[in-house]
């Protein structure tokens, strides 16, 4: 099978044309994708047609797919719409069946993150495909952090340098927690660290986000601020993004260590429906732990 890749910016980003990814791919077509990604940390499929199953066979070319968190459909707080599929794959939706939303991450903008880096061992990558898209808006935003690190001033890579960050999520999506008034143990957190290696690029990638990322480690709270703002604002650089408007049929994959994404507001009263697999990950590696590493 043959494609092509094409860049959607000099960082971050790549379509992929000319594959039907609803079939099995064979080791040639597997092997290109796997280096098309390491290139372009996220890829985007146009125009695909894939049930739960197809997506299910997709994904897990790429490695042990990610069981949702909460795994007992007891144990789920929202209403859930169709089959049970084996706990994997989710809805990332606003649509709402008796008042409750049927999918995580319902409503408006979202600043951005990397998915559960809150975790002791965030997923790899995440795989969303577009089955009911807003008029306008809901579009979501990619960040090379190899390409944001990269951009830092010497400055702030020393005072990042051998640092964690506390990173913390309680299902706010464009406010930060309030550790004044909040108990931390109350919330999923992880201690990480500022600056990770990427296991396949041997690349340095910043590590923090403006949702999750919450206080650096060794600093007074204001000195914290201050630093994460410096930092959030070379993550968020548009020179270091990729803007994905969504068409219905878009399979869109991130490389969850090496990116960030975030989603802009779109109209409330309209539909938006996703469905979401991961390939579960390891702790992270810091930058500093593998002085051989590239
Ligand atoms: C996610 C996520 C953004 C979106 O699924 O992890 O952040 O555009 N989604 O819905
Ligand atoms: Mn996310």
């Amino acid at each position: 099978m043959s494609f092509t890749v094409h860049p959607m910016t000099p960082v971050i980003g790549a379509e992929i044309r000319g594959l039907d990814i609803s079939r099995p791919l064979d080791a040639e077509t597997v092997a290109g994708l796997r280096h098309a990604w390491r290139d372009h940390a996220v890829l985007v499929f146009r125009d695909q047609q894939l049930d739960p199953d197809q997506q299910r066979a997709f994904v897990s070319i790429w490695g042990t797919i990610g069981k949702r968190s909460q795994a007992l459909p007891s144990q789920r707080p929202r209403a859930w719409d169709g089959p049970d599929y084996n706990a994997d794959a989710m809805l990332v939706s606003n649509i709402r069946k008796d008042g409750k939303p049927i999918g995580v991450l319902p409503d408006g903008e979202m600043w951005f993150h990397h998915d559960m880096c809150y975790a002791a061992a965030p997923n790899r990558a995440s795989f969303l495909y577009s089955m009911e898209i807003p008029s306008h808006g809901g579009d979501t935003h990619f960040a090379s952090m190899s390409a944001a690190y990269d951009r830092l001033p010497d400055r702030l890579r020393e005072a990042i340098e051998g640092r964690r960050v506390l990173q913390a999520f309680d299902e706010l999506q464009d406010r930060r927690l309030d550790l004044d008034t909040l108990s931390i143990e109350s919330v999923k957190h992880a201690w990480q660290p500022m600056v990770l290696r990427h296991p396949e690029t041997g690349r340095r990638a910043l590590y923090v986000n403006r949702l999750m990322s919450h206080r650096v480690e060794g600093l007074s709270p204001q000195e914290s601020e201050a630093l994460l703002d410096e930092l959030f604002t070379y993550g968020e650089d548009p020179a270091v993004r990729y803007e994905h408007v969504w068409k219905v049929g878009d399979l869109v994959m991130w490389d969850n260590l090496n990116s960030m994404h975030a989603r802009t507001d779109f109209p409330r009263e309209e539909r938006r429906l996703m469905r979401r697999f991961t390939i579960s990950g390891t702790p992270v590696t810091a930058a500093w732990e593998d002085a051989s590493a590239a």
